[in-house]
C-alpha cells in the first residue's frame, strides 16, 4: 500500500517535472504583434480559395499556413504564399515582422498593381519572389536597399525600370531573374550589371528588350 502511494507520488513529480522541462524545451510561440500584423495583412487581400483560413483569433500564427517562425526566437521569419490565389492590396504591417527574411507571394494576382515602395525597408529579407504575380510599373528603386537578399524574383510581370542603379545596393545577391522586365529606359544597364558582384550564380534578363551586346559579361536576348 506505502509503495503504491510513493509511486503514485514519484509520478506525479515526475509528470510535473516533464511538463516544466516542455515548458522550457517548447517551441516557442509566436509574437503578439506579428500575429496582429498577418491578420491586417490578411484582412486587405482576397483570399478567395480559402487557403489563409487558419489564419485567425488567437492562436499561435507560427501553425498557420505558409508561416514558419524562427525556431528559438518565435519571430516569424518565412512566408510561404505562392500560388495562393491572393489579390487584393499588400498592407504595410508586414514592416512589423522585423525578422522576416524568406517572402514568396510568386504565382498570385495583384491586380496589376505596384510593388509597394515599404518593401525596400523589409531589409532582413534575403529571399524575395514576386514572380508571375500580375504586378506592373516601375519596380521601386527602394529595393536596392534589401542588402541582405540573395534571391530576387521578378519575373512574368509587366514591370519597367527607369534605370538599374538600385541594383548595385544587393551586394550579397546570387539569383536574379528579371526576365520580361522592361529595360527600354534602363541606358545603364550593362554598366550596373557588369557591377553585380560575382556571386551571381543565375542571372536572367532575357525578353527584356534589349539586345546581345559583345564583350558583356551578361547579355540580354529577345528569345
Ligand atoms: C475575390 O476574388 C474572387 C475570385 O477571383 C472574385 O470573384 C471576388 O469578386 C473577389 N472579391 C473581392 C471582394 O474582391
Ligand atoms: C533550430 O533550427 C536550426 C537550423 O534550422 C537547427 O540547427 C537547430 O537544431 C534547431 N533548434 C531546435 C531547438 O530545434
Ligand atoms: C492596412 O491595414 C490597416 C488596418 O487594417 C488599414 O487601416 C490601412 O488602410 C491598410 N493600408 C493599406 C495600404 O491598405
Ligand atoms: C535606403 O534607405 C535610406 C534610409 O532609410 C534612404 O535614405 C534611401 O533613399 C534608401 N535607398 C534606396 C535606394 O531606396
Ligand atoms: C517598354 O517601354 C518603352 C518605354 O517606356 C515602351 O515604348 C515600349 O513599348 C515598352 N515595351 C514593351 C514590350 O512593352
Amino acid at each position: 500500500m506505502g509503495g503504491v502511494v510513493l509511486l503514485v507520488r514519484f509520478l506525479s513529480i515526475a509528470t510535473i517535472i516533464i511538463c516544466l522541462c516542455n515548458a522550457n524545451l517548447g517551441v516557442p510561440y509566436c509574437k503578439e504583434i506579428e500575429r496582429r500584423a498577418l491578420l491586417k495583412f490578411k484582412q486587405d487581400l482576397n483570399d478567395s480559395s480559402n487557403l489563409l483560413s487558419s489564419w485567425v483569433g488567437e492562436g499561435d500564427c507560427c501553425h498557420w499556413a505558409g508561416v514558419v517562425c524562427h525556431n528559438l526566437t518565435g519571430h516569424v521569419s518565412e512566408l510561404h504564399l505562392g500560388t495562393h490565389y491572393l489579390s487584393g492590396k499588400i498592407n504595410h504591417s508586414l514592416l512589423n515582422l522585423k525578422n522576416l527574411n524568406y517572402l514568396d507571394l510568386s504565382k498570385n494576382s495583384f491586380d496589376g498593381s505596384q510593388i509597394p515602395d515599404f518593401f525596400g525597408s523589409l531589409t532582413s529579407l534575403r529571399y524575395l519572389d514576386l514572380s508571375q504575380a500580375d504586378f506592373q510599373g516601375v519596380i521601386p528603386h527602394q529595393l536596392g536597399n534589401l542588402s541582405s537578399l540573395h534571391h530576387l524574383d521578378l519575373h512574368g510581370n509587366y514591370f519597367e525600370v527607369n534605370n538599374l542603379q538600385w541594383i548595385s545596393g544587393l551586394s550579397l545577391l546570387q539569383y536574379l531573374d528579371m526576365h520580361g522586365v522592361n529595360l527600354s529606359k534602363a541606358s545603364d544597364w550593362l554598366q550596373e550589371t557588369n557591377m553585380l558582384p560575382s556571386l551571381v550564380k543565375y542571372l536572367d534578363m532575357s525578353d527584356c528588350g534589349l539586345y546581345h551586346i559583345p564583350g558583356a559579361r551578361w547579355y540580354c536576348q529577345h528569345d
